[in-house]
């Protein structure tokens, strides 16, 4: 698939999607997200990309939420659609087996807040806005808002974002515990390079059961999510790896994970 809404880059096992649409500060309409959704398939599919960045162009926005030029004319049987197609997305990235930095490098609103909160880590500018503002144009967020903001950063401040429609800079969401990190704009995607350049050199096999033992373990009661951990520790023991790492640790040396 040809795309004109996004661009895609891999480079030493990290891959880097950004979001093209700088005059209109990267908001999402269906063709991107149609974009986004095959671009998921393609990361999937390819075994040598460990790990991920998305971010989006210029230097003001990362998503300024979804496009309310193609919504406005939008029936609400279409928005559905769209809404449906904007949660599946959003769910592939949070259930592709390595990790997903989100490079937020300028607003984040509405379903540019969702598309970050779906994914594993989250790094911001300084000059990074987050909210979801979709109350101020009489409607709720779609694309996951109203259940992953509550459980990321708790019922009342989610609540008082939602309610209110307000930004929040880069240093309260970083207080709030939605972001990891805050850097000055100019050192944002060199800081995330490093950072996914770290996670793809883990190994493949225990970064996946990590990650899906997080994203379980967190929606289930605790006795269950140990069970479910314990299960995975036993998984990642069968692995190649496994006898790799704990090797190289014994012989002082850097251990080469091979994903088996
Ligand atoms: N959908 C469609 N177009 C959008 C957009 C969106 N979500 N966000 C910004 N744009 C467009 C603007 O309409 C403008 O287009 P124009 O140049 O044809 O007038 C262009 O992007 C630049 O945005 P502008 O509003 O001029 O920039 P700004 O610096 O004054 O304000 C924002 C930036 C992000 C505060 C403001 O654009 C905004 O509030 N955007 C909407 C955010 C939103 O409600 N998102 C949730 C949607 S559900």
């Amino acid at each position: 698939m040809d795309y004109a809404n996004i661009i895609f880059a891999v480079e030493e096992r990290v891959a880097t999607l950004t979001i093209n649409r700088p005059d209109r500060l990267n908001a999402l309409n269906p063709q991107t997200m149609e974009e986004i959704g095959d671009c998921i398939g393609a990361i999937h599919g390819n075994r040598e990309i460990r790990c991920v960045i998305i971010t989006g162009s210029g230097d003001k926005a990362f998503i300024a939420g979804a496009d309310i030029t193609a919504m406005v004319t939008m029936s609400g049987f279409e928005e559905k659609a769209f809404a449906a197609t904007g949660l599946d997305v959003l769910r592939r990235f949070e259930q592709l087996p390595i990790p997903v930095i989100a490079a937020v490098n300028g607003y984040a609103l509405g379903g540019g807040t969702e598309l970050a909160l779906a994914c594993d880590l989250i790094v911001a500018s300084d000059n990074a806005r987050f909210g979801l503002p979709e109350i101020k144009l009489g409607i709720i967020p779609g694309f996951g808002g109203t259940q992953r903001l509550p459980r990321r950063i708790g019922l009342l401040r989610a609540r008082e974002m939602i309610y209110t429609g307000d930004m929040i800079d880069a240093q309260t969401a970083f207080d709030y515990g939605l972001v990891n990190h805050v850097y000055p704009a100019a050192e944002l995607m060199d800081e995330c390079r490093v950072l996914a350049a770290k996670l793809a050199r883990q190994a493949p096999l225990a970064m996946q059961q990590a990650k899906t033992a997080i994203n379980a373990g967190i929606e289930i009661d605790l006795d269950n999510a140990l069970r479910f951990e314990t299960e995975s520790v036993g998984l990642v023991f069968t692995t190649e790896d496994k006898k790799e790492g704990m090797t190289a640790f014994l012989e002082k040396r850097e251990p080469r994970f091979r994903g088996v």
